[in-house]
């Protein structure tokens, strides 16, 4: 066999250098075309949360409709529910919390066309969208977001970093239109009392501007935490539009409404205790009129800092107020981060359209925050992004996305993590709201600076590598002294029995201690992120401090543990070293049990989060060598059986983080055809183009970047520069890293078959990696490429961190049949890394 192998190679070697000339799609096609913004918005509910109004990539302004149930990302597709209004700042894909919607503005039509009888709160101005069919007419494009009430009102958005451009074209010209502006009811209607609204008039006492400061509840916590936000509103496009009216509203609990024409400003100090809603209308004497129809457009600078700033930011943002020329940037900026993904022009529509679909969300999120920064981050000179929601979810697959396709803006993210270890002491974790934000199991900020460095060593990027160390080695060495809030770890426990006991009751961390198994196995993770940072820097004896730690994983399997036939699961381990057994079930998709709570709750006493032992106890991406020797005895085919029997029983929660790398985990049991059926399956069943095409919350692009290193056949392994190859759906594609060069990936004798959801995988269909070739020589694995191959100017040295000079590089993927891929390769070594085979040794 391993003869036949490498004959073949040799035979094909001379034909592979021929088929160097790959047809791609041209530059100047319009890639946010095949941009569905509307996927994961169906519900409110797991289905993801997706966020899919006007934004600019990595934009803080992100503007669209909410409607009028609560949806973390403000809006869900189901035409039943009606909007409320187009606010400014939105997370996306984010779980059961939500912050934000703050700001909505509404068209309202009051008795007579008086400002006085306006019904300007959000449950009285909420109205239908127009439908045809069950389809709401929104539209969402990349960097443009409309909607249209059934009214014939339209509503739309776009945006530069800070700043919207809000546009309301009316049905008719017949009626000075009329805006409720909100202030104090944000998507959980959770402001906090302290705040300002004024509205800034001419020496004629008519509005100009209106200025708006709140402090509103935060993401996670919100009756613990609070944030400010600001606002200003221009209210006269230049001087194409003049204002009528202007007035402060009130809504009190029991509905009654004032609405008050002498008064300019309000303090949240003056509010009635029985009021709880406010907000300031705005009606227009003279506005456009475009096919006639009176048309509104109000241009609106956001801001962390102060209201005056919100109106510097518009001014500087949007000089001239033009709202096809600010849409045109913001396309045009999506259509520059698309292009860093092109696709052969024979890709398959439906792929082509979900690979970029999922790449846009991979550019929205974190937000751009920079010169933004408030509580502990303020005055950073230091590049800031909030709605790192959460970092748990994103080290997985999109920052290691990030790597490949976008050097400068994970060196600008990357600063800012480090940052965050100045500022607030421990490396940010859940950051949302600027607020440190919840720690969801290890340290995992961690992950994506080891990944950083460890790909981009040389060029650096204006990462400071001595601080981006010390701050792992902080978060590493002491403990947060409050698990549940902010970063760091419940260091000195793990450290001092080599796994967190479940029954340690650790008094100086507030809150209860829970997911004590699972947060072992990140922990251990987290470690050996930051052993591979201490190997690049040649500080060696950090390196054996963590990489003993990064293998305390082991500690928490229990040996007598079993489940359907098979021993040796993670389980809470007691101070005294006994297992505190529970079934490995419990939170997985097989679990009966629906009291469980699997989440972050104090009622989570199993010992995991978010997932079950089953899933976790293949948690260790570092060192499946050594899992397989602790669980299997080294058998292939019982650890083989093993994952199997996970995917069989029903095991596999496909909505959730932790379930992303287990279908490729056959790699590591030198089983590569059984990972591409299981990603197929996934891939196909799972994603799509409709509002609830993918399987969970898309976690600020987690789901998303997971679909796109699928189609592509890569999985990463975080913090290290390797990717498995899997089967990529696409027959080629080209990555262009702005940095390092442009790399072109061919699944040569790409099977379309291979995409065809309805049949089974056949053994037959050439949907196997079979050798891989890069600049015409062939490699040895077809398991494991590393991103040194995939980029060689990442590896260049250069004399002072300067940019190395861009190469250019040609993989070929050499398609075959299963029968023709049973391994990873001849040799041990083609297998992917693990630290107990050797692997990871040095960086
Ligand atoms: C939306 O508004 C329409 C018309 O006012 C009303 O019939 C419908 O019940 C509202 N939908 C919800 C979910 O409140
Ligand atoms: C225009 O909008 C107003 C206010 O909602 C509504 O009363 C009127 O019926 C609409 N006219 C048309 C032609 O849709
Ligand atoms: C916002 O308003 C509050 C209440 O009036 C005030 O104390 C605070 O200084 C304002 N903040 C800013 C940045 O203007
Ligand atoms: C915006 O782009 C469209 C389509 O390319 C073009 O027709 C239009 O002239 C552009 N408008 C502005 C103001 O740049
Ligand atoms: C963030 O915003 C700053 C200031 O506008 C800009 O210089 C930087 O390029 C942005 N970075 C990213 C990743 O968008
Ligand atoms: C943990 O210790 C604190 C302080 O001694 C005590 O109040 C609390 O009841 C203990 N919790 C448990 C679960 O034992
Ligand atoms: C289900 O789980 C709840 C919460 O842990 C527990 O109280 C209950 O006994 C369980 N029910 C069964 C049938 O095991
Ligand atoms: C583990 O494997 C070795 C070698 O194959 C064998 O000798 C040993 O009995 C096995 N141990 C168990 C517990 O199955
Ligand atoms: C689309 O994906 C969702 C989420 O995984 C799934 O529930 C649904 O069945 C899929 N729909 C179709 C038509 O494939
Ligand atoms: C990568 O491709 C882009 C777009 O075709 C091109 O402008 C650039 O010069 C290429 N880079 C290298 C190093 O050839
Ligand atoms: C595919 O090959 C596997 C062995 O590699 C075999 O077990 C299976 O039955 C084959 N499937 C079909 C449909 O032939």
């Amino acid at each position: 066999m391993i003869w036949l192998y490498y004959r073949t190679h040799l035979f094909l070697l001379p034909l592979l250098f021929l088929i160097s000339a790959i047809v791609i799609a041209g530059q100047d096609n319009d890639l946010t075309q095949y941009v569905n913004a509307f996927i994961g918005t169906e519900k409110n509910s797991n289905s993801g949360n997706v966020f899919p109004g006007a934004s600019i990539p990595f934009g803080m302004a992100k503007v669209g409709i909410d409607v009028d149930v609560f949806a973390p990302s403000g809006y869900i597709r189901n035409s039943n529910n009606n909007v409320t209004g187009m606010s400014l700042l939105h997370d996306s894909g984010t779980g059961a919390g939500g912050s934000y919607g703050t700001f909505a503005s509404m068209p309202v039509y009051c008795k007579d066309g008086s400002i006085t009888n306006c019904k300007p709160s959000k449950a009285q101005r909420k109205r239908p969208r127009k439908v045809t069919g069950s389809t709401p007419s929104d539209i969402a494009r990349p960097g443009y977001f409309s909607s249209v009430l059934n009214d014939d009102t339209q509503l739309e958005a776009t945006t530069t970093r800070r700043t919207a451009l809000l546009r309301y074209t009316f049905n008719s010209t017949s009626k000075n239109p009329i805006i409720s502006i909100d202030w104090t009811e944000d998507l959980s209607n959770s402001f906090r009392g302290t705040g300002h609204a004024q509205i800034i008039k001419d020496s004629n006492g008519k509005a100009q501007q209106i200025l708006l400061n709140g402090t509103y509840g935060s993401s996670f916590a919100a009756a613990q935490f609070f944030n400010h936000q600001f606002a200003c509103f221009d209210l006269n496009n230049g001087d194409e539009q003049i204002v009528d009216q202007s007035a402060l509203w009130t809504v009190k609990n029991t509905g009654e409404t004032t609405i008050n024409t002498e008064k300019s400003q309000i303090d949240a100090s003056e509010f009635d205790s029985d009021t709880s809603q406010h907000g300031v209308l705005v009606s227009w004497q003279k506005t456009n009129v475009v096919d006639g129809k009176a048309q509104l457009l109000l241009r609106v600078g956001v801001s962390f800092l102060s209201a005056e700033q919100a109106c510097l930011n518009a001014k500087e943002e949007i000089p001239t107020i033009d709202f096809d020329m600010v849409a045109n940037k913001s396309t045009a900026a999506w259509q520059e981060k698309l292009s860093r993904v092109q696709l052969d022009s024979t890709t398959d529509p439906t792929i082509q359209k979900l690979l970029y679909s999922s790449l846009y969300r991979g550019f929205l999120t974190p937000s751009n925050a920079t010169h933004e920064a408030q509580g502990v981050f303020t005055g950073t000179t230091e590049p800031y992004f909030d709605s790192l929601y959460c970092t748990w979810d994103t080290f997985r697959t999109f920052f290691p996305l990030l790597s490949l396709t976008s050097a400068q803006d994970y060196a600008d993210i990357t600063r800012s993590y480090t940052d965050g270890w100045r500022k607030a002491g421990f490396i940010p974790e859940c950051r949302a709201n600027n607020l440190p934000g919840y720690t969801q199991g290890g340290s995992d900020g961690t992950n994506v600076m080891a990944d950083f460095a460890v790909k981009y060593r040389n060029a650096r990027m204006g990462v400071n590598f001595d601080d981006l160390y010390a701050a792992l080695k902080h978060d590493a060495t002491f403990d947060s002294k409050t698990f549940n809030n902010g970063g760091g770890r419940q260091i000195a426990v793990y450290e001092k029995y080599g796994y967190i006991p479940s029954d340690y009751n650790d008094t100086e961390v507030k809150g209860l201690q829970r997911f004590q198994s699972s947060r072992t196995a990140e922990y251990a993770y987290n470690d050996f992120g930051i052993r591979n940072v201490a190997l690049l820097l040649g500080k060696m004896e950090d390196a054996a401090r963590w990489t003993k730690r990064s293998l305390f994983y082991k500690n928490v399997f229990d040996k007598d543990s079993e489940s359907y036939g098979f021993s040796n699961f993670m389980q809470k381990r007691l101070m005294n070293g006994n297992f505190d057994k529970e079934s490995p079930i419990i939170c997985s998709p097989a679990d009966t049990n629906k009291s469980h709570n699997c989440f972050y709750d104090a009622q989570n006493t199993y010992g995991f989060y978010e997932s079950s032992s089953w899933e976790y106890s293949f948690f260790v991406p570092h060192d499946f060598a050594g899992l397989i020797s602790l669980i299997a005895n080294n058998s292939i085919s019982t650890f083989i059986k093993r994952i199997d029997t996970f995917f069989e029983r029903n095991l596999f929660r496909s909505d959730d983080e932790p379930s992303f790398q287990t279908p490729v985990t056959y790699h590591y049991a030198n089983s590569p055809s059984r990972s591409v059926a299981r990603v197929r399956k996934l891939v196909l069943n799972e994603f799509n183009l409709t509002a609830g095409g993918i399987p969970g919350n898309d976690d600020g692009a987690a789901m998303a970047t997971l679909l796109v290193m699928h189609l592509l056949g890569l999985y990463p392994v975080p913090s290290t520069r390797e990717y498995l190859i899997v089967s990529p759906f696409v027959p080629s594609y080209t990555l262009y890293n702005t940095l390092l060069g442009n790399v072109t990936f061919k699944a040569q004798d790409f099977d379309p078959s291979f995409l065809q959801g309805q049949t089974p995988l056949q053994n037959s269909t050439k949907a196997y990696v079979k050798s891989v070739t890069i600049n015409g020589k062939v490699q040895t694995s077809r398991c494991k490429i590393s991103f040194d191959d995939i980029f060689p100017a990442a590896a260049a040295k250069t004399t002072d961190n300067t940019n190395p000079p861009p190469q250019n590089t040609e993989i070929i993927f050499e398609m075959g049949t299963q029968a023709e891929v049973t391994d990873c390769g001849p040799d041990p070594s083609d297998l992917p890394s693990s630290m107990s085979t050797g692997g990871f040794a040095s960086f």
